[in-house]
């Protein structure tokens, strides 16, 4: 049967409303449920909004339920008996919209100013063959078939739920960018913070990684996480509007403007592909904010190219690409001593095989470290006259260095 054929449209008795939402959502194969529209029950609702899922804390399961009220958004992690509770206070605001995922269907219920229940029910899009599915599930943070409506709205997958061949390389590269977030998150002690993570997504383009951050911080590891996604392109940031609110994403914002214009204060700062200096600007915002975490895979290097002076290696340096390889490895080794110089802990990883991004490398650094250490300082500036330039980041950082590069 074609996948649009299966949906089904029709009237609910009432009665039968809160035993399913119970079942549904107190059940096994719950994937999300969200409230919204406005109230129909007897109580004033205190709540625009509220999100339930399951999570898994210390291997046991547990549901956690989000709270907006417009300003603010409350989150806690309930045990069978409390998520019941929690569930029958839902109950009682009547929110009109209802819209529930499991692992077999998408169920969508509405309810009339009249107090008519309409319900409509279709399969999740088809997920890869068994074997395949279950390698994923297994292998990588947003697996096909259990991220399908995300993958979807970010335009990756078909509505079939296929990885469309030309997104095969981006998908990859955002699964693996999560896997590195995932590790590192926990070392820097941002998984526990007692308050949502605020992170900033520099350069985000059409916010492939922003939106996939955002879902699998809050949605598959239960780390309450809000995103800010900044880029200049204007088009890029409607777009990605557009997408996070049909994915009703509660905890995202963008905003077009530069990045060194940004007045934020993250705890994460991430880039991934951020065109040449707008690496350094994101690293120098991390740097000033005191961000915990910064990840940067960064994209071109244009800034050092023709400026190198290393008269000993000049039979490098007269050959165009050499040059331009040679610049950008200078570059990133730069931007890793001065994260270091100014207190991260700074390593540069190949984040992902060059078959799915020539752009591969990936700068991950987390606070914490003493400044300024001496030995650093020393093999900056050696460094430094050795090649004949400044770089960059030292420039844009300005005061922020303390005088240390
Ligand atoms: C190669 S794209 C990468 C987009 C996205 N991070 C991704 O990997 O899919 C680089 C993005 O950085 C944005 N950009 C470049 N310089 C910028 C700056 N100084 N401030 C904000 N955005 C910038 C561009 O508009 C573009 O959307």
């Amino acid at each position: 049967m074609p996948y649009d054929d299966c949906m089904s449209n029709t009237e609910l008795d009432r009665a039968a409303l809160h035993p399913l939402l119970t079942d549904i959502i107190l059940g096994p194969d719950l994937g999300r449920a969200s409230f919204g529209g406005p109230a129909r029950g007897a109580t004033a609702p205190r709540w625009q909004r509220v999100v339930v899922r399951p999570v898994e804390l210390r291997g046991e399961r547990r549901l956690q339920f989000s709270h907006f009220d417009g300003r603010q958004d409350i989150t806690r992690n309930c045990d069978p008996a409390e998520s019941l509770a929690a569930l029958e206070e839902i109950l009682a605001v009547g929110f009109a919209n209802v819209h529930l995922t499991t692992h077999a269907e998408d169920i969508d219920i509405r309810t009339s100013k009249k107090g008519k229940v309409f319900i409509s029910r279709k399969p999740t899009a088809p997920s890869a063959p068994a074997v395949l599915a279950h390698n994923r599930v297994k292998d990588v943070p947003l697996p096909e078939g259990r991220s399908n409506r995300l993958l979807e709205v970010m335009g990756i997958l078909t509505r079939a739920g296929q990885v469309r061949p030309t997104m095969r390389a981006k998908y990859t590269q955002i699964n693996e960018f999560l896997k590195q977030l995932s590790h590192v998150l926990d070392d820097a002690g941002l998984a526990t913070l007692g308050r949502p993570v605020e992170i900033l997504d520099c350069g985000c383009g059409a916010s492939y990684l922003t939106l996939a951050v955002h879902h699998y911080l809050n949605e598959v590891r239960g780390i309450a996480a809000r995103l800010i996604g900044v880029d200049v392109n204007e088009d890029l940031i409607r777009k990605s509007i557009e997408r996070s609110e049909r994915l009703g994403a509660a905890r995202l914002q963008f905003s077009c403007e530069r990045i060194d214009a940004a007045a934020v204060r993250p705890d994460v700062v991430l880039a991934l592909h951020a065109c040449d200096t707008a690496t350094d600007d994101a690293l120098a915002l991390a740097i000033t904010a005191q961000a915990r975490l910064i990840l940067s895979v960064p994209c071109c290097h244009h800034h050092l190219n023709g400026r190198l002076r290393a008269e000993a290696l000049r039979p490098l340096l007269r050959h165009g690409i050499l040059e331009q390889r040679t610049a950008d490895l200078v570059t990133d080794a730069f931007r890793a001593l001065i994260l270091r110089i100014l207190g991260y802990r700074t390593d540069v990883v190949e984040f992902i095989s060059t078959e799915h991004t020539a752009r591969n490398l990936m700068i991950r650094a987390v606070g914490g470290l003493p400044v300024g250490e001496a030995g650093f300082v020393r093999e900056y500036r050696a460094l430094k006259e050795f090649w004949g330039v400044t770089p960059y980041l030292e420039t844009v950082l300005g005061e922020a260095a303390g005088g240390f590069v």
